[in-house]
């Protein structure tokens, strides 16, 4: 081969790359190379991983709304939702304290780009702190300086933007715990002007029936779902206790091992069917945000399925990750379409589910 056509090999692709990139009108598609978010189509952006593939390319970064696509009027439990862990704990976030922070981080956008890219569980941890209640990461139930992230008001401030802008979306909080003052969640979160949204703690099932439909959900506006790690809450606060209503696997390291989903020490084990929700955590102990791109691919669908069977035959509701979006194309948002189609209409992806049909037959795409 002549060096010329050689060297028109090596740099042709190049100039397709730019010659259909976004500014110019076409943008790139998933896993094409790309040096921009802005080079990517609507619901990707330009990411590497380093182990994964080479150089920059276009992966997901947004959910496919399934409310949208199929439609809402089944049980809130027979959806799917991508959940952030430590969805508050994001890189970048200047203190608050005075007090440089020294902790580690779990997510990269702020909670309302988190949303707005289709994260509909968020994972919290309260404590009281400075006569309030703040998000911290820290040891023994107690928030210093250097380990808050913001008081908890301002998220949840955001909460209640997107529950305003969107009024067809659901969004269910997960909180570890700590506070010990007198009501004071329910003080924050009506302060933030969310208990016009709260879905009421008795109209949740507690002996494995399904839950309301979303459509209903929806029409009685009560679109969010907290729920607590702390038992007397219930009584003393009307705050649903998470275990009573969910079954969980093992959080960290210990909910990465192949072939295994045992439950967390909180919660029922997972075929406890009295329990209508599932949860499914898949992220590192320590979070190492350039390996992460790797797990969200065959991994954590390999997870999901063992999971499946560990929890008798139920696909998970809620699936939990640091750094979401970090993947090698489809990543956490695959993940998610895998499991509304398993849900909503027993398909692998619930682009494949037929809109409207009650056949369980999926279309061919
Ligand atoms: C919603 O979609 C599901 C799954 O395809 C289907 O079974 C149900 O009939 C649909 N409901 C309406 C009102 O279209």
């Amino acid at each position: 081969m002549g060096s010329l056509s050689c060297l028109l090999m090596v740099i042709l692709p190049l100039f397709y790359t730019v010659a259909f990139a976004c500014s110019n009108g076409v943008c790139s598609r998933l896993l094409d190379e790309c040096s921009s978010d802005g080079d990517c189509s609507a619901g990707l952006y330009c990411s590497s991983c380093p182990f994964g593939f080479i150089g920059s390319r276009c992966v997901r970064s947004s959910i496919t709304d399934q409310f949208k696509l199929i439609n809402n009027s089944l049980p809130f439990n027979k959806y799917a939702f991508l959940t952030t862990h430590n969805a508050y704990a994001i890189d970048g976030e200047p203190s608050h304290t005075g007090v440089p922070r020294v902790t580690f981080t779990n997510q990269e956008d702020s909670v309302t780009q988190q949303l707005n890219n289709g994260v509909r569980g968020l994972m919290l941890d309260t404590y009281d702190f400075d006569g309030e209640v703040w998000l911290c990461h820290s040891f023994g139930g107690e928030c210093h300086d250097f380990t808050a992230f913001e008081p908890a008001i301002d998220t949840l401030k955001e909460i209640e933007a997107f529950l305003s802008a969107n009024p067809t979306e659901i969004i269910t909080i997960i909180l570890e715990d700590y506070v010990q003052a007198p009501n004071g969640l329910t003080k924050v979160f009506t302060n933030a002007g969310l208990m016009k949204y709260w879905f009421p703690l008795s109209r949740m099932p507690r002996n494995g029936q399904d839950w309301p439909l979303v459509s209903d959900m929806v029409a009685q506006n009560q679109r969010l779902l907290v729920f607590t790690s702390i038992k007397s809450k219930e009584q003393s606060e009307g705050i649903a206790y998470q275990w009573n209503f969910m079954v969980e696997n093992q959080y960290g390291d210990g909910g990465r091992k192949s072939g295994i989903c045992p439950n967390r020490g909180e919660s029922s084990p997972l075929d406890d069917k009295s329990k209508s929700l599932v949860l499914v955590n898949y992220f590192r102990t320590t979070p190492l945000k350039l390996i992460t791109c790797e797990d969200y691919s065959g991994d954590l669908i390999n997870m999901l399925n063992t999971c499946y069977g560990a929890a008798g035959n139920r696909w998970a509701n809620f699936v939990a990750v640091d750094y979401y979006k970090r993947s090698e194309g489809g990543g956490s948002f695959q993940a998610v379409d895998t499991l509304n189609g398993k849900l909503i209409c027993g398909c692998d992806d619930v682009h494949t589910c037929v809109p409207g049909s009650t056949s369980q037959a999926c279309s061919k795409k």
